[in-house]
């Protein structure tokens, strides 16, 4: 297993000073492609998701076709959410459905207790593959975080406005709490998989947190994620926490701990980052629906979310949230190449006048 610390996504994740801004896309390997969707056409997404070998290549594909900094393994956040009993479903057209989900104390109690390694074993497998095939490219493990899986596990799929799963929160604070320590043990277990497996930095995604105020983000979040992020901590590899629509929380975020903080693109990245700290790395934030636009749209776009990086170590450009089904490939891999171009001709630039943080 190669230690990849030498490499600008890695070294990037630990502040060093780089040549470059590193890229990589949210949900790079997706339907937005058309070699997945002729993927897709042959197996549906659980299937391609158990299948290490097809997952392994959509994987490896995606970061080939776009050169990007780094590849994130092919898998999704719910896959756990099947051997806990909850049975996991993707209809078409509607996304995610949980056949079982969580209301009261006789469904919490139906959970089924299960190792990561004995049901979940096809994600490290597929990791294995992929670091066999690209031994230079940093590969992002990830796991869903206990909130946002606690939400789809008690709504009963998708929501808009949360509505069950806070008025689980507060009515039944005891149920919720033992549910999301449940969540948080499978959590690390998962994650504990990926990094032997392979994996050289782990993501919790925690897509829906930003649905919580602060009070109850600290008081039935944070204890949990801040567990998770210790102990990948203890695995020594950096770790990524992501949410959206986070920007009255990221302080709050940033106190778990974790190497790096992904913030959505409703936030100005330069007040993010003052807010999360200048002593971490934060991911982000180009408006995913800017791929839409044309170029010169684009390359405004970027120079400002380089601009308010202040070419400060430490940023991984990203897009606020995954790449729609609508964006042309081509227009995906033109955003890798810009920044590339962009942020090493602002680093010249600024080691040239002597200011700034290079
Ligand atoms: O390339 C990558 O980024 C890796 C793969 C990846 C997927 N899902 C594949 C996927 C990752 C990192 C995820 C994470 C995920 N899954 C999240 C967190 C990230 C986020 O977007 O906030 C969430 C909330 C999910 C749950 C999920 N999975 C939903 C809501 C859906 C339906 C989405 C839709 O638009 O229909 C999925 C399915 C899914 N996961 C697809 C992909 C490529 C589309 C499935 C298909 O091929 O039909």
């Amino acid at each position: 297993m190669g230690n990849l610390d030498d490499s600008l996504f890695i070294r990037t994740l630990n502040r060093q000073k780089t040549e470059r801004t590193p890229i990589w896309l949210l949900r790079q390997a997706g339907r937005y492609q058309p070699e997945y969707r002729a993927i897709r056409e042959k197996v549906d997404f659980l299937t391609l998701c158990k299948t290490p070998q097809l997952a392994a290549q959509v994987t490896t594909f995606a970061c080939d076709q776009l050169e990007t900094d780094a590849a994130i393994i092919f898998a999704d956040i719910l896959l756990p959410l099947e051997p806990l009993g909850a049975g996991l479903r993707f209809a078409k057209g509607d996304g995610p459905v949980i056949d079982h989900p969580v209301a009261d104390e006789a469904s919490l109690a139906r959970l089924v207790d299960f190792s990561c390694d004995e049901h979940l074993h096809f994600v490290a497998e597929a990791i294995e593959i992929f670091v066999r095939e690209r031994p230079r490219m940093p590969l992002i493990g990830f796991a869903g975080a206990p909130f946002t899986l606690a939400s789809y596990l008690i709504e009963g799929g998708s929501s808009r406005s949360f509505d069950k799963t806070k008025t689980f929160m507060y009515r039944r604070p005891d149920l919720f709490e033992s549910l999301m320590q449940r969540l948080t043990l499978i959590t690390i277990d998962y994650l504990q998989m990926q990094q032997k497996a392979g994996a050289h930095c782990l993501m919790l995604f925690d897509s829906w947190v930003g649905a919580l105020d602060r009070y109850d983000f600290a008081r039935h979040v944070e204890p949990h994620a801040t567990k998770i992020i210790a102990a990948v901590n203890a695995m020594r590899i950096p770790s990524i926490y992501f949410g959206t629509a986070t920007g009255g929380m990221l302080d709050l975020m940033s106190a778990t701990k974790a190497t790096c903080i992904g913030v959505d693109w409703r936030s100005d990245l330069s007040q993010a980052w003052r807010m999360i700290g200048h002593d971490r790395a934060v991911q982000g934030n180009l408006e995913p629906l800017t791929l839409l636009a044309d170029k010169d749209v684009i390359v405004d776009k970027v120079q400002a979310v380089l601009d308010q990086s202040q070419m400060r170590p430490g940023h991984i450009f990203n897009l606020g949230h995954g790449i729609m089904k609508e964006t042309d490939p081509d227009k995906a891999r033109y955003l890798v190449d810009l920044v590339k171009e962009l942020s090493t001709r602002k680093i010249e630039e600024l080691s040239r006048s002597g200011q700034g943080a290079r």
